[in-house]
């Protein structure tokens, strides 16, 4: 393989062939819901039961989602390659791990997470969050929330993202739709460190022009075929 440093981004459409909805585009959860009601800290200071409601449905559809053949395949990526490679998702699902990966980065944070914002706890939670429910450390009931990046909020871990964008040799973006940043300057940002850069899409995203190389498909298919053409 020619390259050395790949770092790869994964947006909803990598999870959609696992039965989880896009934000965008026809019947997407943004065609459903309206951001400013349920996906900023400000909704959820005015109405948290809503908000609640959002993301406990959101948690349940987990129960059932399996990763797919593409998440397989950036799992087995990591594994083979013999440099480094850090995929860093806008997904709060938990399929890149499901799939074996584990150099990840959930710089959206995490469905099967609660923060408590009393104690500043964050910890693994797998149920409904309501108003009545106490955090397991500070005790204190009504402060638990999502451990998910709202709009308005800084994404996890940006300093290290950076840095590995930076220093990458090979940057892909998969099933993200180039709308929202910072995730969609990132392609920018590696092609200013001289990386290679690619887009797996099922359609041109909003930045396709900035792609050295795309293939466009559904994941399950562009991706595993990517995959083995690097790995040779
Ligand atoms: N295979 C590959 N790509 C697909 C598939 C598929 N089966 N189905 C849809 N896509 C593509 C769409 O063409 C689109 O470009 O995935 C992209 C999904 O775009 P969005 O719905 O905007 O999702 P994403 O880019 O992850 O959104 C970024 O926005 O609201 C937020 O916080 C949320 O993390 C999310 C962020």
């Amino acid at each position: 393989m020619q390259f050395e440093k790949i770092v790869i981004l994964t947006g909803a459409g990598l999870s959609a062939e696992s039965g989880l909805g896009t934000f965008r585009g026809t019947d997407g959860l943004w065609d459903q819901y309206d951001i400013e009601e349920v996906a900023t800290p400000e909704c959820f200071a005015r109405s948290p039961v809503k908000v609640h409601d959002f993301y406990n449905m959101r948690r349940g559809w987990l129960k059932q989602a399996k990763p797919n053949a593409a998440h397989f395949a950036l799992a087995k990526l990591e594994h083979d390659h013999t440099g480094a490679v850090l995929t860093v998702t806008q997904n709060i699902d938990g399929l890149h791990e499901a799939a074996g990966c584990s150099h990840l980065i959930h710089m959206h944070g995490e469905l099967a997470s609660a923060l408590c914002a009393r104690c500043g706890t964050s910890l693994p939670w797998h149920e409904d969050l309501s108003l009545t429910t106490a955090c397991p450390v500070c005790h204190k009931a009504g402060f638990l929330r999502p451990d998910v990046v709202w709009f308005g909020e800084m994404p996890h871990e940006m300093e290290r993202i950076m840095e590995a964008l930076s220093r990458c040799d090979l940057f892909v973006a998969v099933g993200t739709s180039g709308m929202v940043y910072p995730a969609a300057g990132f392609v920018a940002e590696a092609k200013h460190a001289g990386a290679h850069t690619v887009e797996l899409n099922l359609d041109p995203s909003d930045g396709a022009s900035l792609f050295d190389e795309a293939h466009y498909g559904p994941a399950t298919e562009v991706v595993p075929a990517y995959v083995d053409k690097l790995l040779g």
